[in-house]
């Protein structure tokens, strides 16, 4: 039984060290916007002097905290509906626990930046979180997000899977995904022609709409389910059919 739990193990391990030679090579791996997400978020914090940020679905790391230029002031405020989530977190000025779908726990026009990282798919009602954010966010604030979207291949497993067994399946096969991956996913409005739509509703104006395609790496255990992610994404990508995009990268202003 040992033998042969050591001999799967090594043919999945031996499939992974082939399809992460292959990934480099993949046009639609190059673009990676949970990094552009970091990178944007941390270049918008450091604009002015004393800007407000509440990273929402904080969770237990602010992945952006790292660029914070203590000259500049800047207070990051994590909000996270579980306080056993944010009590991992030690980059925060300051935690507050809330649901942000019933309320964002900031005063009127207080925020600068309302930004999130893999959360708004957590969201089951993502029309009252944007409404909250439009009431938190100062005139010229901006709201940042980087989310999977519903109809990628992965996303739609997922949401016709029951939700235990998805979260033990995303654990077994990704070594490390405990307290990222696995929380319940709703995809709420998870497409960018949905996005677009409820923050358009709330007053916001979109200033960019990102998308990739990439998310084969979920499947680099078992190579033909890999190679036949990786060719449906090439499909997608050339149509540019952006609806059917694997992740978000939203962009948009409080006029
Ligand atoms: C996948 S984790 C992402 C954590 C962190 N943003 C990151 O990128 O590492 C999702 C987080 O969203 C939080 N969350 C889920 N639903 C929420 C809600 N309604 N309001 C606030 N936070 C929520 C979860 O508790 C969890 O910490």
């Amino acid at each position: 039984m040992a033998a042969a739990t050591r001999a799967l193990r090594s043919f999945l391990n031996a499939n992974k060290r082939i399809a992460d030679a292959i990934e480099p090579r993949l046009p639609q791996a190059r673009h990676d916007l949970q990094e552009e997400y970091v990178d944007l978020v941390g270049r918008l914090m450091n604009e002015r002097d004393g800007l407000v940020v509440v990273d929402v679905g904080a969770g237990r790391r602010c992945h952006f905290a790292h660029f914070r230029d203590p000259a500049k002031g800047t207070r990051i405020v994590g909000v996270d509906v579980s306080a056993e989530e944010l009590a991992h977190n030690t980059d925060l000025d300051e935690k507050r626990v809330a649901d942000a779908q019933r309320g964002l726990p900031v005063g009127d026009e207080e925020a600068d930046l309302i930004v999130s990282r893999s959360v708004v798919e957590h969201l089951e009602d993502v029309d009252a979180f944007v409404a909250n954010a439009a009431r938190a966010l100062k005139p010229g604030g901006r709201f940042v997000h980087v989310l999977p979207a519903k109809f990628s291949p992965h996303s739609v497993v997922n949401q016709l899977l029951p939700k235990r067994l998805g979260r033990r399946l995303v654990h077994t096969f990704v070594p490390g995904s405990e307290g990222r991956l696995g929380f319940p996913a709703y995809y709420d409005h998870c497409y960018p022609a949905g996005l677009r739509r409820v923050l358009r509703k709330h007053g916001f104006e979109v200033e960019e709409l990102q998308v990739s395609y990439y998310q084969s790496d979920y499947y680099g255990f078992f190579l033909p389910l890999y190679l036949a992610s990786v060719g449906y994404e090439l499909l997608v990508r050339a149509a540019r059919a952006e609806n059917l995009a694997a992740t978000l990268l939203v962009v948009a202003r409080r006029p």
